[in-house]
């Protein structure tokens, strides 16, 4: 039995979240100044394009005192064919912790259980979870707590599950709207109302967006197309159509709601650029977060 610690699911953390996000403020507020993964390296696997997870981790590893690796899916031999556990065996001779972005969840836990260093899910079609660590420190900084309707319009996507997750985890009401078939994976709604049970977190999964973003404030929403999901492109853009965050919908929320978007974002699509570049929109702070909240991950995983 190894003893490293994994970041693949908001779950692996469900303890120590509050530890993480109190890391993840102290950092923002330059209260950790010292370089505590002197001497430490993470490779950082991307199969899928990114800017703030690659940017924010690269970043994060070097103001850590640490080295990071950006391996694409155009370097390395995993992608002509090599086994993922001789990756994750080899790797863990030369690395201090493995982050990865990829397609298959199912990947992401065989390199977890292949690798002796810890593994962090940077993206994977099932969960976010870094978005949703740097999601829940925004919350915490713009309304001043966690006592909030947090509102998700939209595909019931990789974003929503981990928002679904660390909302249940912390007691933080979460109600979702997405057309039938786009709701947010079964097992992890399960997961999320029996730890719900536990927090008092109320959990509404609906068809009905009008319900959702009645007084939230929160309102969060994703792009329709998902990295992955392109062929689908045309259906689902005529699916979600009715789930836009515009002005109108925007109006409904609470009078001091804010906007918040994992980005990119599709101006148009998902949002109306009078949200997105609007008074309400948080994104901007919400995309600097991940830079905070990624260093008390590396910190929490890796010192
Ligand atoms: N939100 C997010 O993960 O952005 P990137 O795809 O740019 O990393
Ligand atoms: N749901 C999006 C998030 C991108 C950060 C995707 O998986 O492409």
């Amino acid at each position: 039995m190894k003893s490293k610690k994994d970041l693949l699911s908001i779950l692996d953390i469900r303890d120590e979240i509050p530890e993480i996000l109190d890391l993840a403020i102290k950092f923002k507020n330059d209260e950790i100044t010292d370089k505590p993964l002197e001497g430490k390296s993470l490779a950082m696997i991307f199969q899928k394009s990114s800017t703030r997870t690659r940017v924010s981790f690269e970043v994060g590893m070097y103001e850590l005192g640490g080295n990071s690796l950006f391996l694409s899916s155009s370097d390395l031999q995993l992608f002509r064919g090599e086994p993922i556990s001789d990756t994750a065996k080899v790797l863990s001779r030369y690395v201090d912790g493995i982050m990865i972005r990829t397609f298959e969840h199912q990947d992401l836990v065989e390199l977890s259980n292949e690798a002796d260093v810890p593994v962090i899910n940077g993206l994977t079609n099932l969960e976010h979870p870094c978005q949703a660590l740097a999601d829940t420190q925004t919350i915490l900084e713009k309304k001043g707590s966690l006592n909030v309707k947090l509102a998700y319009v939209g595909d019931g996507n990789n974003v929503c599950n981990s928002l679904l997750l660390i909302s249940a985890c912390l007691g933080m009401d979460i109600s979702i709207a997405t057309p039938k078939g786009y709701e947010p994976d079964e097992d992890i709604v399960n997961e999320a109302k029996s730890i719900s049970k536990e927090t008092g977190s109320k959990v509404q999964i609906t068809d009905r967006v009008e319900d959702v973003v009645s007084d939230a404030d929160v309102v969060y929403t994703d792009v329709w197309v998902s990295m992955g999901d392109e062929e689908e492109k045309e259906k689902r853009r005529n699916d979600l159509l009715k789930y836009q965050v515009n002005g109108e919908l925007m109006n409904l929320a609470s009078k001091d709601a804010i906007f918040m978007h994992c980005l990119p974002a599709i101006r148009g699509e998902e949002v109306g650029s009078e949200v997105i570049d609007g008074s309400q929109s948080v994104v901007i702070d919400q995309a600097e977060n991940r830079l905070h909240a990624q260093k008390a991950i590396l910190y929490y995983l890796m010192k």
